[in-house]
């Protein structure tokens, strides 16, 4: 499919569920954080396929707000890990046009990662070639909820009419309320569950579980998930005329 076929008929907003990073470094006889830095890698790869394919925001879940159940050296391991990741990946982001976000529970997460955070969203804010949303202790529930307790704050202070709210109303809540609901949702490493991601933003998306652990998912197998996409009868519940 040519990439202008792709742009009209592919998915604008691509979510990716990378997992499988832990047994990638199993099967090689290596630390799970082995499979983590492996997995790092490939996003860089994946965020450059992107305006090629059609593909303007893209989504990835870096860190649950389940995953702090994992041992100490490991969530330790993954924090340092995102600290050196945006501060090694800032400049080529910002030169491939990428606007970065993150979503997610901050209070959780240490200072000096929050900085870094916050400076990656400032510094991209100008750009708009792709739009990547980054997942950083993150649960699809804890969203909803802190969402709510902002909306029954509103409501308290007269600030929100509790008659008008509605199913558009709560999306203005949601960390990801200038994002566009998610079009195809990718899990990698054969696991076939949404695991607390974008809950009500997936309402209607499209699903694609593959094998591939995700260290191993090349730009090459996402062009294929994303060219698949189009031969899907997406109807929204609706009948088609
Ligand atoms: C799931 O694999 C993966 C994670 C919990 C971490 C995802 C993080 C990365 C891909 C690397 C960093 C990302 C950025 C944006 C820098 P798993 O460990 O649960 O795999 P397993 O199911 O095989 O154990």
């Amino acid at each position: 499919m040519t990439a202008v076929a792709a742009q009209q008929s592919g998915p604008r907003h691509v979510a990716i569920i990378m997992d499988g990073n832990g047994r990638w470094a199993q099967a090689r006889g290596r630390p799970r954080l082995f499979g983590h830095h492996a997995g790092a890698r490939r996003v860089r790869e994946i965020v450059e396929a992107c305006p090629d394919l059609g593909v303007k925001y893209l989504t990835i879940f870096a860190f649950s707000t389940e995953n702090w159940k994992r041992t100490q050296v490991e969530v330790a391991g993954l924090m340092s890990l995102f600290r050196r990741y945006i501060t090694k990946e800032a400049r080529a982001l910002f030169n491939e046009g990428v606007r970065v976000r993150f979503i997610g529970d901050r209070v959780k997460l240490d200072k000096k990662l929050i900085a870094l955070m916050d400076e990656l969203e400032q510094i991209t804010a100008g750009n708009d070639r792709v739009h990547l949303t980054i997942a950083l202790n993150y649960g699809g529930r804890d969203e909803v909820a802190r969402a709510t307790k902002r909306l029954a704050e509103d409501v308290a202070a007269g600030r929100l009419d509790p008659a008008k709210v509605d199913e558009e109303t709560l999306p203005r809540y949601l960390d990801t309320c200038v994002l566009p609901d998610p079009d195809l949702v990718i899990r990698t490493s054969g696991e076939a569950r949404i695991s607390n991601f974008l809950l009500w933003q997936s309402a209607y998306a499209e699903y694609e579980f593959i094998d591939t652990l995700w260290p191993d998912f090349t730009a090459e197998i996402f062009a294929g998930i994303v060219g698949s996409y189009a031969g899907r009868d997406r109807r929204f519940g609706g009948v088609k005329v």
